[in-house]
């Protein structure tokens, strides 16, 4: 048997049952999909199974404190791919190893959602480069130790995809590939339990198509067509599409929008088992196909709705999930200032097995959603509607003395639930006056970022404290849509700053560069670490703990971040040895305790304290 042959064989029940109970014992699709797995693997080169044979041996060798990732769009950061290939010398020297690269295929200028309306899975956008360029780019990376991500837009095509195209004339195999209706009947049906995901910018789940005179759903923008998983046919030709990408060299396959890919009527269509089974399948494509690559699901949910995308130990779905709720209670505690709900939210995540990997991120290409956990919140009377105002207002820069500059995104007054654009450095305040104060509090949530376990993900133009771009006002391809505010070119100009301590990008570069180096080389960051919180009895302090413990190596660490922008001190129930025996690991000096056990933290100010054990 070779490798495929032995691999399909150890999954071959499961997958054949799970396809089965999918699609009505359809056997003719079932044989379709298994030799279409086939001559995947077939056309994979070499160097990749050679990959794929290193990382079967070491199966959680992305989960290591050496994993750093950055996100970045190509035309952004390098115009296109072969510049991206000549710039790899400034992501290395970031400490990145896991590359994303946000969509960058086929897609129609200015219906393209960010790139997210895909006409083509197989070609790159021609101004970007070519596949064969992006073939190129991983194997280069690869020989750098650099992984590389690309998203799978699987749960609609552009309208302008070849089988939308088709639809559109009329051919009727291709319609059954999306959700085609005659006339509003069932859309209106289907509308009574849809929640909109763009209520502003693309109202409504479903479009009337002109060409073919009928309605297709289009649950995010009009020009992104659902594609019908129910039709074995879509989930075929998709996963052949997903495991092509992958036999460029991608190694993370992001499962864009995943939750939506399974629609009922009289449902909300989120989260439906189904979603669960084709999930689960997709995985078992990938570790028979090519066992090195990692699927990332895209799930933006509250914690309840996540966690189940890991799937079980026995049967895993997801590889790695973005830590959404971490990420939105973090820009909650900067607004307050008060880490409640961050202790709370943080209590729950180190319950979790050490097995589940989190995407770790302060900001990403998308908007913050203020998904909260309001049963908590209720506990301190904070009301959700009025608290996302608030929220708002304080990222807009209006509360007050608020320094963050941000825009609010689909902001539909009727449903009180806008969510917030802007880069992190924005909506720390270095756009306005007190830079400073600005700089500390970037710093400090990178820290804060860089002590969670998981892979931390930075933006970027985040580790050079990029601003937000306001010319996106100018385009009408992209006015309507305030996310394009921190999807701004990078500044390259700029970013030669990071030389310069004395400037905001050269001391937030220079501290991010210290932090990366220590969590590289520091066991006590790995994903194996315990975690616990430590009670600072301050609720402007966070006080994490970790612990390293493995034969002879045993290491522990303290960190303590200070949300308030004025000086705190505090007490922490940690016993803090005697004599205080820890050395603060950002200026390597000894940690002496002048105060018989109170810490004081200046304002943002964050401490991570290394146990001299
Ligand atoms: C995901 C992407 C977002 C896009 C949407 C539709 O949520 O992150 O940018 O608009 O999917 O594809
Ligand atoms: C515990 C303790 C801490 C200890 C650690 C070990 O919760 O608070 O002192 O080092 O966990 O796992």
């Amino acid at each position: 048997m070779n490798d495929f042959e032995k691999r399909l064989a150890k999954n071959y029940d499961e997958l054949k049952w799970l396809y089965y109970e999918l699609y009505g014992n359809d056997k003719q699709a079932f044989d379709y999909f298994c030799s279409m797995l086939k001559m995947c693997w077939e056309s994979r080169n070499d160097l990749l199974k050679e990959l794929d044979e290193a990382r079967e041996k070491v199966p959680d060798w992305y989960a290591g404190n050496d994993i750093l990732g950055m996100m970045l769009y190509t035309e952004c950061f390098a115009k296109n791919l072969k510049g991206v290939k000549e710039h790899l010398d400034y992501i290395q020297e970031c400490g990145v190893t896991y590359l994303h690269l946000m969509p960058l295929l086929d897609t129609p200028k200015g219906r393209s959602d960010g790139g997210y309306a895909v006409s083509d899975f197989r070609k790159v956008r021609p101004d970007l480069g070519t596949i064969e360029d992006l073939a190129d780019l991983s194997e280069k990376c690869h020989s750098l130790g650099i992984s590389v991500c690309l998203d799978f837009v699987m749960n609609h095509t552009s309208e302008d995809h070849e089988w939308a195209m088709r639809a559109k004339k009329g051919e009727k195999e291709f319609q059954d590939r999306y959700f085609f209706f005659d006339n509003w009947e069932i859309p209106k049906q289907f509308e009574q339990h849809l929640p909109e995901v763009f209520p502003t910018t693309a109202p409504g789940n479903f479009t009337f198509n002109e060409e073919s005179g009928k309605v297709v759903m289009t649950t995010f923008y009009p020009y992104q067509w659902d594609l019908n998983y129910r039709n074995p046919v879509v989930f075929n030709d998709m996963t052949e599409n997903m495991l092509f990408l992958c036999n460029q060299g991608i190694d993370i396959i992001r499962l864009d929008a995943v939750p939506y890919i399974w629609k009922t009527l009289g449902t909300n269509c989120r989260n439906l088992p189904q979603v669960h089974t084709l999930v689960r399948i997709m995985r078992m494509a990938a570790e028979i196909v090519c066992p090195g690559t990692l699927l990332l699901g895209e799930v933006v949910m509250e914690p309840s709705k996540v966690v189940p995308y890991f799937g079980t130990v026995e049967k895993p779905e997801c590889n790695m999930l973005y830590n959404v709720t971490t990420m939105a209670s973090t820009w909650h505690t900067v607004a307050t200032k008060d880490t409640r709900l961050m202790k709370h939210q943080l209590a729950s995540v180190f319950a979790l097995p050490k097995e589940y990997v989190f995407l770790n991120y302060l900001r990403c290409h998308d908007d913050i959603g203020w998904g909260l956990d309001y049963d908590f919140l209720r506990n301190f009377e904070i009301d959700e509607v009025a608290h996302k105002k608030f929220l708002n207002d304080y990222f807009k820069g209006d509360f007050k003395n608020s320094p963050s500059r941000g825009e609010t995104y689909n902001d539909a007054p009727e449903l009180g639930d806008a969510r917030m654009c802007g880069t992190t450095a924005s909506l720390c305040g270095l756009e306005s006056k007190n830079k400073d104060m600005a700089v500390k509090l970037d710093t400090m949530l990178h820290a804060f970022l860089l002590t969670q376990s998981g892979i931390p993900v930075l933006y970027s133009g985040d580790e050079v404290g990029q601003l937000n771009d306001y010319t996106y006002h100018d385009d009408p391809d992209k006015s309507a849509d305030s996310r394009y505010i921190h999807r701004g070119a990078f500044n390259w100009k700029n970013a030669e700053k990071r030389r310069d301590k004395k400037t905001p990008e050269g001391k937030i570069f220079d501290a991010l560069h210290k932090m990366i180096k220590l969590r590289d080389t520091r066991s006590v960051f790995s994903n194996s670490a315990d975690t616990w919180l430590i009670e600072t009895g301050n609720d402007h302090v966070l006080g994490i703990g970790r612990y390293y413990g493995e034969k002879t190596q045993k290491e522990k660490m303290l960190a303590f971040f200070n949300f308030s922008d004025e000086a705190q001190t505090f007490t922490p129930n940690e016993n803090l040895g005697d004599p205080f025996n820890y050395s603060d690991m950002m200026t390597g000096e000894r940690f002496t305790d002048k105060n018989s056990g109170r810490i004081k933290l200046e304002g943002y100010e964050f401490k991570w304290l290394l146990a001299n054990l």
